[in-house]
């Protein structure tokens, strides 16, 4: 199978598995994830085939639903990848960029060894700032029965990804604790342009929100 087909069926694979959105991680997440792989990609020297792979497969499998198993992603994938005969080498890479992809806590280092790691993490954290980041944000903590906001909530820069998953925080908070970071987080200069237009957009967002949470215009 050449890769031009491979990638056909892996994208037919991921819509038909993620069709139903669980709390952000629907099927047209991973195609704007896909999108933005594919720009920072164009001023990257990269081996596509990993990048488009690895930003289909990303999110195929959630450990928030397993169990908090989390290899069960990367094991999701290469069940798949070893399924269509994709070379050894592939698999190992795409495989090790899905389990290195996830923000885990604003003081936990999440390291990305390959470039296209890089552009697959950079792709994957612009869909969660800006006008999309922001309703998925609301999307998630809907989901989870989270107030808006509660300005008696302090924030909490995470230490460790286990007091980040469980935190049962009102959803303004994930802007500090994760969101307003990832501007400075991001790894290529493509990406890096990006991220500072949707922050902007987000710290007016927030200027607005409370302005209005006070009865102001
Ligand atoms: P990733 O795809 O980076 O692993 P997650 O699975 O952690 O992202 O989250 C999926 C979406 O839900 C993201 O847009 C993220 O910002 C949002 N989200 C995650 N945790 C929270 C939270 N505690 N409150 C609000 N939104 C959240
Ligand atoms: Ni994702």
């Amino acid at each position: 199978m050449d890769k031009k087909e491979i990638l056909l069926q892996t994208e037919a694979y991921v819509r038909e598995t993620l069709a139903v959105g669980g709390a952000g991680h629907d099927w047209w997440h991973v195609y704007r994830v896909w999108k933005n792989a594919l720009h920072i990609a164009q001023t990257e020297t990269v081996d596509l085939f990993v990048v488009e792979l690895a930003a289909l497969l990303h999110d195929i499998a959630d450990h928030k639903f397993h169990g908090g198993d989390e290899t069960i992603g990367p094991k999701t994938a290469r069940a798949w990848l070893e399924k269509l005969n994709v070379d050894e080498s592939v698999i190992a890479h795409v495989t090790e960029i899905i389990a290195s992809l996830s923000f885990k806590g604003a003081q936990v280092a999440t390291p990305m060894r390959t470039r296209e790691g890089m552009v697959v993490q950079d792709a994957d954290r612009l869909d969660a700032i800006g006008a999309i980041g922001i309703a998925r944000a609301f999307a998630y903590g809907g989901a989870k029965g989270r107030l808006l906001h509660d300005p008696n909530v302090q924030v909490e820069m995470h230490d460790s990804f286990e007091t980040y998953k469980n935190s049962p925080a009102p959803t303004i908070n994930h802007f500090y604790e994760k969101l307003l970071l990832l501007k400075d987080l991001m790894n290529t200069a493509t990406a890096r342009k990006i991220a500072e237009g949707r922050h902007v957009y987000m710290e007016e967002f927030l200027s607005r929100f409370y302005n209005e949470w006070e009865g102001e215009a």
